[in-house]
């Protein structure tokens, strides 16, 4: 299928099944903001849950913490967020609209893109190839690395580079000819500094209310607690805290539905190491990793490593994993070596000391910090966008029908098993029930008995549930049920109590995270 198809097929098929909904959508939505439905909420859970398996219960010296989303406002002065978290902003005089500065940029890049998929369909129609043949994804491959597009991201990236980076973006607008979407002119003001994170009041009184910002990373809250949790816990070096927790920026460009939203979630690890051991540690955890985004089934041809070459302010060493969504190859999850900036900030601001003190050599110091951040909505997008698939299938009259497929790794599939009764009487539905109070204490099972069961079928590979157990009224003579699998659509005949060791092995964590 064509990437500028594909994605908004995946919206609407988030939204038709209760996987994502608009957040305030009877009040027309609130922008960049979004609420997961019934099946979303599974599914994310499920995320979690793999990630907080893999980073703790499988690393002996990982534990958790759940730190406030609210903390004390030197926090964020401390950590460097209330100078330096910025975007670049640049106002179109004429319509008097604001805009990212790099962002603007990386939307020229992408018309050029738009025109190799024009010239692409076109070539196409002529040669006869089909949409998404190999002719036609490698001439359509070619034009996306055009002259033009190449040329204009090479000079993003100097701009961003560069020592000015504010003129040296509005520069790159101004001779690119870039102009404004609403207005169509060139009217540019200057770039200026924009800051990411929400503010809101704490106390009622005017005068004595303090400026409190919501967090914009879980990870300020893991340094503040850094000691507490050493001591508490007895941890010595190295050894690591791993959040999962809501972060909030007031992103001005919030595009490409949850990819870049303003209130999210991340699944961050925060990995305290002595220092000088950061450069392997580093690689340790970009192996890590990737190794957890593919033994979840997110397809290796489609990740790639990404270094950064600007750094953030707390950085000294920064690699992005990298993923293809079907609007482009985006970060997924950064991996940060943060030296001891953020304790030693704490320590400065706070006049506490942070010190690890270490057993062997007799020293105290302020330990080095290796970061895995992760969001967990855009894990939720790749899975989704990795896992949609669409074909054509026989149907039960022996034509042809279109199937809807979510391809989800089956221990994250919302549900694991639907259990259906051939029909709604003569006790089959007891059966199935039963079947269902045996399996609930295990997996998220449903219980499904409308439609044919061919219909059922297309609804539970719509979802992405792996197995589907049909009870018929041979089961009331033999105690068998029919077990169909999602990918394949294979079916076995098999003993009602062989269920469960049938579904087990693929469900199984430790053939997932071993
Ligand atoms: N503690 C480091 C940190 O926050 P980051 O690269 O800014 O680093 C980490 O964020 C991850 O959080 C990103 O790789 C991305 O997956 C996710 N993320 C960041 N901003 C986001 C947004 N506005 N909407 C959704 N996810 C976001």
């Amino acid at each position: 299928m064509n990437y500028d198809e594909i994605f908004p097929k995946i919206i609407s098929h988030a939204k038709e099944y209760g996987f994502i909904f608009q957040s305030s959508e009877i009040y027309d939505g609130l922008s960049a903001v979004y609420d997961y439905g019934q099946l979303g909420v599974e599914l994310k859970n499920n995320i979690k849950m793999a990630w907080w398996k893999a980073m703790v219960q499988m690393h002996e010296n990982i534990v958790g913490l759940d730190s406030a989303i609210l903390m004390h406002p030197t926090v964020w002065k401390a950590s460097g967020h209330v100078d330096a978290f910025n975007d670049p902003l640049i106002d179109n005089k004429d319509s008097k609209k604001r805009y990212r500065a790099d962002v603007l940029i990386e939307e020229q890049i992408d018309k050029y893109y738009q025109k190799a998929i024009k010239d692409a369909d076109k070539r196409a129609q002529k040669e006869g190839w089909e949409k998404g043949s190999e002719e036609y994804n490698s001439f359509l491959e070619k034009g996306r690395n055009g002259v033009k597009a190449q040329e204009l991201q090479t000079r993003l990236e100097e701009a961003l580079n560069a020592e000015d980076s504010l003129t040296a973006l509005r520069d790159v607008i101004i001779e690119a000819d870039i102009v404004c979407p609403i207005s169509g002119s060139k009217n540019w003001s200057e770039v200026k500094q924009f800051n990411l994170m929400f503010k809101a009041q704490l106390g009622a009184t005017e005068g004595s209310a303090m400026d409190i910002y919501f967090r914009p990373e879980t990870a300020q809250g893991t340094y503040v607690n850094y000691l507490n949790v050493q001591k508490t816990s007895r941890m010595k070096l190295p050894f690591g805290i791993a959040q999962i927790g809501k972060a909030f920026r007031n992103e001005i460009v919030a595009r490409q539905f949850i990819f870049r939203m303003r209130e999210f979630e991340q699944m961050e690890m925060q990995f305290f190491i002595k220092p000088g051991t950061q450069g392997e540690w580093f690689e340790y955890w970009k192996e890590q990793r990737r190794k957890w985004h593919q033994a979840l089934g997110l397809d290796p041809s489609k990740m790639r490593f990404h270094l950064h070459e600007k750094l953030a302010h707390y950085a000294d060493a920064a690699e992005d994993i990298q993923f293809t969504f079907p609007f482009g190859t985006k970060e997924l999850e950064g991996i940060h070596s943060r030296t001891d900036f953020d304790l030693g900030r704490h320590q400065e601001f706070s006049g506490k000391k942070l010190q690890y003190f270490d057993p062997e050599t007799q020293e105290s110091f302020v330990p080095y910090v290796v970061e895995t951040a992760v969001g967990l909505d855009r894990t939720f997008l790749a899975h989704l966008s990795n896992a949609y698939d669409e074909e054509e299938v026989p149907s039960a009259k022996g034509t042809m029908e279109e199937r809807k497929v979510l391809r989800l790794h089956p221990v994250l599939a919302p549900y694991k098993v639907a259990v259906f009764p051939l029909v709604r009487k003569d006790g089959l539905p007891e059966i199935a029930r039963e079947i269902i109070d045996d399996l609930k204490f295990e997996y998220n099972v449903m219980y499904d008995e409308k439609d044919a069961v061919g219909r059922r079928y297309r609804r539970h590979d719509a979802i992405g549930t792996p197995y589907c157990v049909t009870v018929d009224y041979e089961t009331k003579d033999d105690n068998m049920v029919t077990i169909r699998e999602r990918d394949s659509m294979h079916q076995d005949r098999i003993p009602i109590k062989k269920v469960n060791d049938y579904i087990r092995d693929r469900l199984d964590w430790r053939n997932v995270l071993k």
